[in-house]
């Protein structure tokens, strides 16, 4: 599939078709190689209809020239933003996305439930805010990059401020030990993990990225109080790391499962939220060990590798092989988990490819000559479909394990 052919669409029945063609003319992993997909991610292409969709979805949006105009023009956007831009729309979104977490979880995390809580990346404070506002007698402790290394500052109300800590320090020196917080007695009860949104846009690698999410695990295992819950955000593609950690949060909670909240749709990101954590202190300590040969494994000079290559020869955290963590019943359960975030965000896709051809139809027929202008209102009117989604949105594209993982 090239430029030209993409570019010719004219109505969303147009993609629709050619959706249908792609997947219906070839054997699928002949399309799953077409697609570069990781050994992971072709098992679940070829069991998940709605992952099968979804991928050839992304992969004729993200070829639309428009669509990438698009995306360079929110981010050109974004980073013209003065550096103390102290707007409340992201903390607004983020604390929006909180409360859709919790309405999709059955409202666990309100109305004075929380006593302890953890928020790691809090920055701006969307989600310390709502956790603050609807459990009046909670207290959190909450770090972050300071905002001269993230040029994000934080918005909490000083209101809260007396009920909330706030660190500024790299998640992964916490991990290591070479940082610390206040803890208290018996763990957090809840705890958030939402470091790793924005990994693309601060230009970092697959590696980082991972070591990101192991880091914030071993910080989860390491404070969470027994009963507990972690809400973490993960990358929704089922590459093979995922399907470990995934593996690993099912045997240390009693219930897990994926929400998506109306925030970030287009992302492939998932909010696995885990509810009542069990695990033994001897699991706990070996998932500790794993995750920190793991964390070892990626910070080895030589692993020159892209992510396919690399995340494969990973040690596990849950122990098991691959053969195992992809067998059937695993596949299922992983299916069953995050099919519902594919469709949603399948939609998403979709509902934005309907408006972006739209707005190409609509110049087309004023006749109007595309110039810069024209195409940055466009983009400005399609952000504003959007809002709240436009720091985020802006590394929507990428798809595989071997790319860069949006
Ligand atoms: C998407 S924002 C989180 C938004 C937040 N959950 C809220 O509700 O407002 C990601 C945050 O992670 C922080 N971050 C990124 N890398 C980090 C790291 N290595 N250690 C600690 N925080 C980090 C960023 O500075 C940013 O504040």
């Amino acid at each position: 599939m090239d430029h030209n052919t993409i570019s010719r669409f004219i109505t969303i029945t147009d993609v629709e078709e050619c959706v249908d063609n792609i997947l219906g003319s070839e054997p699928l992993d002949t399309v799953a190689r077409r697609l570069q997909l990781s050994a992971s991610e072709i098992s679940f292409f070829t069991y998940s209809n709605v992952l099968r969709k979804l991928l050839v979805w992304k992969q004729l949006y993200r070829l639309r020239e428009d669509v990438d105009r698009f995306y360079s023009d929110q981010s050109q956007h974004n980073r013209a933003a003065p550096p103390d831009n102290q707007s409340p729309l992201h903390l607004e979104a983020f604390e929006k996305a909180f409360k859709d977490i919790n309405d999709a979880c059955g409202r666990p995390f309100g109305r004075g439930r929380i006593n302890y809580f953890l928020d790691m990346g809090f920055a701006p404070g969307g989600f310390s805010t709502w956790l603050l506002r609807t459990n009046p007698d909670a207290n959190g402790v909450g770090i972050t990059l300071s905002p001269e290394a993230s040029r994000i500052w934080s918005q909490v109300d000083p209101q809260f401020r007396p009920r909330f800590q706030e660190n500024h320090g790299d998640i992964r020196r916490l991990a290591a030990g070479d940082i610390s917080i206040n803890v208290p007695l018996g763990g957090f009860d809840l705890v958030v993990a939402n470091v790793s949104v924005m990994l693309n846009e601060n230009g970092l690698e697959w590696k980082d990225r991972v070591h990101l999410v192991y880091a914030q695990l071993v910080v989860a295992f390491r404070y969470i109080a027994l009963g507990g819950s972690l809400v973490i955000s993960l990358q929704a593609g089922p590459f093979i790391y995922i399907v470990d950690i995934l593996d690993v949060l099912r045997q240390c909670f009693r219930t897990t499962r994926a929400v998506k909240p109306k925030f970030q749709r287009r992302r492939s990101i998932a909010y696995v939220v885990c509810q009542d954590y069990i695990s033994s202190d001897d699991t706990r300590r070996s998932f500790l060990r794993r995750l920190e040969l793991g964390i070892q494994y990626l910070g080895r000079t030589d692993i020159h590798s892209d992510a396919t290559s690399g995340t494969s020869g990973m040690p596990r955290i849950s122990g098991l092989t691959d053969e195992r963590l992809l067998n059937a019943e695993s596949r299922a359960y992983i299916v069953s988990l995050l099919e519902p975030v594919w469709q949603r965000q399948l939609e998403a896709i979709q509902e934005h490819y309907q408006k972006i051809l739209g707005s190409g139809n609509e110049l087309a027929a004023r006749g109007t000559a595309e110039t810069g202008t024209v195409a940055a209102a466009r983009a400005a009117a399609a952000a504003a479909a959007y809002p709240g989604e436009g720091i985020i949105e802006t590394t929507t594209l990428s798809g595989h394990e071997g790319k860069a993982q949006a």
